[in-house]
């Protein structure tokens, strides 16, 4: 009989939950996920039958559900949120109970439970419109919307929570990219590379914003290295992680190459003006590399070549489905609800 503690992914089934719920899983762990399924199961197809998954479809502002699924629990990743600056301001209350209120009572239940370690997933746009050449973990913070205030603010709740058996650590992720089965093309890289591959045209607007990214594979591997490295390095902490810097022109560059392989027709660049949100930054992760030895290594490319390699085994076909975009998806939803 094993006596393995088994680790919570709240958000479980979502774009980054899935990936990290199937490392867990293939790496040997037994997972609880605690999801409420806004986006479905289709992240954890081919892993819902097995016996070392616990799925507990709940909201994680229910205190019942997390109560259980903390129990015998020796980590927990937080990812379950309104995962994006546009969602967040559709029902910027409904963001702020999710995405901030919800930690607090998830944090004294986990640490009540005898949890040791507790990830929160931040974001780079904790950062907002900086042009620090090269940010850091120091820089200010300029939140400009509630997902961005929220995001910063759990930081401030979970390093609260910290004790000597209680570990906790914020990673601020930079914009995710790659496939998987729960696909979001509403990310900047992977919206690229479907527009190229459906409309075999992309029109750029502006183009030199420089935007930090990271593959959800590299998120599952700095997530296994919080499990295994001794946790007095870098509990109470916040770390960037992203790995490459690259300018929208370049995710456009690499879009149009990618999907120009496949033998299909060329794939039309044009460029416009900039528009309102022109974001750029560049965002500084040494200090993961300094403090873990902990570098992001795939490249831009290979996360996009895998959402091509996608395509051709026919796993999506449309990057404009609502299923793919979160405001769609929860304004539908929101609509909906108000409708009933
Ligand atoms: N995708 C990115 O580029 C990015 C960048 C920085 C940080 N993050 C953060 O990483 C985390 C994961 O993001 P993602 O891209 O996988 O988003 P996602 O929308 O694909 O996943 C979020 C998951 O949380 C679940 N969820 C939402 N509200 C819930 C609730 N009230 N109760 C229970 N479950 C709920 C959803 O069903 C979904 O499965 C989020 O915290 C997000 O803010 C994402």
């Amino acid at each position: 009989m094993t006596t393995e503690k088994r680790i919570l992914v709240t958000g479980g089934a979502g774009y980054l939950g899935s990936a990290v719920t199937k490392m867990l899983l293939g790496r040997g762990r037994q997972v609880v996920v605690l999801d409420d399924l806004t986006y479905g199961t289709a992240g954890l197809d081919g892993v819902l039958d097995d016996p070392r998954l616990e799925l507990i479809r709940a909201d994680v502002r229910d205190r019942a559900a997390v109560r259980s699924a903390v129990q015998d629990v020796e980590a927990v990743f937080h990812l379950a949120a309104i995962a994006n600056d546009p969602s967040g301001d559709l029902d910027t209350a409904l963001t702020r109970s999710i995405n901030l209120d919800a930690y607090a009572p998830l944090l004294e239940e986990a640490r009540a439970a005898g949890a040791r370690l507790f990830v929160n997933a931040s974001s780079f746009s904790v950062y907002g419109v900086n042009v620090t050449p090269n940010i850091t973990e120091t820089d200010p913070l300029n939140c400009r919307r509630e997902y961005s205030r929220c995001k910063a603010e759990s930081e401030a709740v979970v390093r609260s929570f910290t004790t000597d058996t209680f570990a906790t650590v914020s990673i601020r992720l930079a914009t995710m990219c790659s496939w998987s089965p729960r696909m979001r093309f509403d990310v900047i890289a992977n919206q690229l590379l479907g527009i190229a591959q459906v409309e075999r045209k992309v029109v750029v607007h502006g183009g030199e914003q420089q935007r930090p990214h990271i593959d959800i594979r590299d998120v599952c591997d700095l997530f296994e290295v919080l499990l295994e490295a001794p946790r007095e390095k870098y509990s109470g902490e916040v770390f960037n992680a992203g790995g490459e810097n690259v300018t929208i022109r370049q995710l456009a560059e690499l879009a149009r190459d990618i999907v120009g392989q496949d033998g299909g027709e060329p794939v039309e660049l044009t460029y416009e003006p900039g528009r309102a949100d022109e974001r750029s930054y560049h965002v500084n992760s040494d200090k993961l590399e300094r403090v873990l030895g902990f570098r992001a290594k795939r490249t831009i490319r290979e996360s996009m070549q895998s959402i091509a390699d996608a395509y051709a085994r026919g796993e999506w076909s449309d990057s404009h489905a609502d299923e793919y975009h979160n405001i769609r998806h929860l304004g539908n939803r929101l609509a909906a609800a108000a409708v009933g």
